[in-house]
């Protein structure tokens, strides 16, 4: 049996964009795939669009609390406004799980300028919240729903930061699952760059009128 058979993927939150667009990618190379909403009504709205693109009914729909529960790993795709409350929410879920947050900590009234929590980064505060027994990973906070939601290969790369190697290396899974090339950039702490780059990206989609600025890793590989 393949890891693809086995795990159990929740995003919560995942009636979005970015958790639509996540979804139909890991839906397709074989996880289970569960879409997690305030709204089960809303959730099978979402779920009832991703299958149709996928052309099959392979992924679900559940309340967050019953996703995460069901879940082995968790992905956290809400506004930066709603990370606090949706995380105290889920907490008890979450225990001994994974969870990968892709929120992006920006100021409300502009999205192009970072606003960084007490905590650090919103991986941090999602670490501080969860608690030890939970491995938190930031991961795809640079990648735009634009690129993501198209069949079709993806110019930007993903980066990577946790405490935990073994959790950076499942997640560098999913990114390749995904479609993606993922780096491994460290330990949570070095999420505060990698959040803090997409408001940099947001302003440049801004101020140079593109869609999706994202980042790529450049550099020759030393050889062995
Ligand atoms: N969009 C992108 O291209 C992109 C790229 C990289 C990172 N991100 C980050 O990924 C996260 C999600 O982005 P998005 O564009 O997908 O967001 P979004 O579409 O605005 O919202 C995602 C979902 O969050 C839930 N939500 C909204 N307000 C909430 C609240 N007050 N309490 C609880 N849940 C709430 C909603 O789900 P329900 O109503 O179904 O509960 C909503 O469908 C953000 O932190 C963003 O910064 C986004």
């Amino acid at each position: 049996m393949t890891e693809r058979m086995i795990l159990t993927l929740a995003i919560l939150g995942g009636t979005g964009k970015e958790g639509q667009a996540l979804a139909a990618r890991w839906a397709k190379a074989g996880y289970h795939v569960i879409i997690g909403s305030r709204s089960r009504d809303k959730a099978d709205k979402a779920v009832a669009a991703v299958n149709e693109r996928l052309g099959e009914d392979v992924v679900h729909g559940m309340e967050n609390a019953e996703a995460a529960a069901a879940c082995d790993i968790a992905i956290l795709t809400v506004p930066f406004g709603a990370h606090r409350s949706t995380l105290e929410s889920m907490k008890d879920h979450l225990q001994g799980k994974l969870l990968v947050d892709v929120s992006v900590p920006v100021k409300l009234d502009d999205p192009a300028v970072v606003q960084m929590p007490p905590a650090g980064s919103a991986a941090q505060e999602a670490q501080a919240i969860l608690g030890s027994d939970v491995d938190v990973v930031a991961a795809f906070q640079n990648v735009s729903h634009t690129h993501l939601k198209r069949d079709e290969p993806v110019p930007c790369d993903v980066l990577v930061c946790g405490d935990d190697e073994a959790a950076r290396q499942q997640v560098l899974r999913l990114v390749k699952a995904a479609g993606l090339v993922g780096w491994d950039a460290g330990p949570l702490q070095n999420a505060v760059v990698v959040e803090g780059l997409t408001a940099v990206l947001l302003g440049i989609n801004k101020r140079y009128k593109i869609k999706g600025a994202g980042i790529r890793i450049t550099g020759e590989q030393e050889p062995a």
